[in-house]
């Protein structure tokens, strides 16, 4: 675990800090820190429309990311569009459907929601997967709130022809996918919370000829005349402008140290998962929901609000939590609870850190019991 930790610069900055925030951000890698500036001492130059040497170097580092990226979700690069965030991943995604009816649930972040709400012509959240039928389904992979996984196998065996939208933002952080094996139509993620630089995000199109770009601009089109335009036939028919390019040679990065590190991930999340269950239990301290998949916990307590036991952590114990609705208010509401505190873990946490912060829960609460 020193090991993995001695990679994050920013840890060895801080290193009384408890950061358990990871849903919301992670920390980065020195190596995808260093592909950054690499980027802009070797290779800087817009990509695609230069025929110089340097314009060629840079498109094939962007090409090439978009390769390891494809690689690291099973699909093909012609699949791969970078975008900046899964926000406006969702929102292409979501505006291709505009005036249909759609079905999600109530697991949704708002990036999926608010879309709905604007573009479609009605729409259902539904709390229970079985339930879900229609032509047009756009639902969570993994909430954000509570770490519950949405089994996306069971929903294509109960829709065989619907157009499914998936939001894979927490689920492919931690847990490898195989887009083939879950059939999408659509997948959408962001590079910030998994190692990777903000700025970018991925959306995987399974048939990218058949959809249409929120916005257009230049590196879109194959003809433009005075009256018309035609769309170019691949992924460059979304990333309209220039692209983040640095950004998707940091992602490429970051996917490359994930995946050399990610059955040392997946046994760090089961410990996490299996110590945070039983502590739970001795100090009677209650996630919202039991069930979860990934390390991701929210709490919610009566005697005292969110934004107060946050602050405390922060100040007392040093320990980086989120509190609020977390951009899924349907959820709270659903669950009938009030905002929460958030505390996520990540590839660089540790089991001291897990019964640190479960230690001051206790200790806060207590007071206000
Ligand atoms: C499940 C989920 N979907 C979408 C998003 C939006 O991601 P971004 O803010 O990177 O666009 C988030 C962010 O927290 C999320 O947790």
């Amino acid at each position: 675990m020193d090991m993995i930790r001695s990679d994050f610069p920013i840890l060895s900055k801080y290193p009384r800090l408890i950061y358990l925030d990871n849903a919301a951000t992670t920390h980065k890698p020195k190596s995808v820190i260093d592909a950054l500036s690499e980027f802009y001492i070797n290779y800087n130059a817009n990509i695609h429309r230069g025929v110089y040497r340097l314009s060629e170097e840079a498109t094939d580092l962007y090409e090439r990311s978009r390769e390891i990226v494809a690689r690291f979700i099973g699909a093909e690069p012609y699949q791969i569009v970078f975008v900046k965030n899964a926000t406006e991943a969702l929102n292409t995604a979501i505006w291709n459907f505009r005036s249909l009816d759609i079905q999600s649930t109530v697991y949704e972040h708002h990036s999926m929601l608010l879309p709905i709400y604007r573009y479609s012509k009605s729409y259902k959240l539904h709390s229970r997967i079985d339930e879900i039928k229609g032509d047009i389904i756009a639902v969570t992979h993994a909430s954000n709130v509570t770490g519950r996984v949405i089994d996306l196998k069971t929903i294509r065996e109960n829709n065989p022809n619907a157009i499914i939208i998936a939001d894979g933002t927490q689920y492919v952080p931690h847990m490898s996918v195989d887009i083939k094996s879950i059939d999408v139509d659509m997948y959408a993620f962001s590079g910030h919370k998994m190692l990777g630089p903000t700025g970018i995000g991925v959306l995987y199109i399974k048939n990218p000829e058949q959809y249409e770009p929120l916005m257009l601009g230049g590196g879109t089109v194959s003809n433009v005349t005075d009256s018309m335009f035609r769309l170019l036939d691949t992924v460059e028919r979304y990333e309209a402008g220039t692209p983040p390019i640095a950004e998707a040679y940091a992602l490429s990065k970051a996917v490359e140290y994930l995946s050399s590190k990610f059955e040392d991930l997946y046994q760090l999340d089961q410990k996490i998962i299996r110590i945070a269950n039983k502590l739970f239990q001795e100090y009677e301290i209650y996630p919202v929901e039991m069930n979860i998949n990934i390390p991701i916990f929210s709490f919610y307590f009566p005697s005292v609000h969110s934004h107060d036991v946050a602050e405390m952590l922060d100040t007392y114990y040093d320990i980086a939590v989120r509190s609020g609705y977390h951009c899924a208010q349907p959820l709270h509401e659903f669950l009938g609870i009030g905002p929460t505190v958030r505390a996520s873990f990540y590839i660089y946490n540790t089991e001291e850190e897990l019964y640190k912060f479960m230690n001051a829960l206790k200790n806060i609460i207590l007071k206000f019991k």
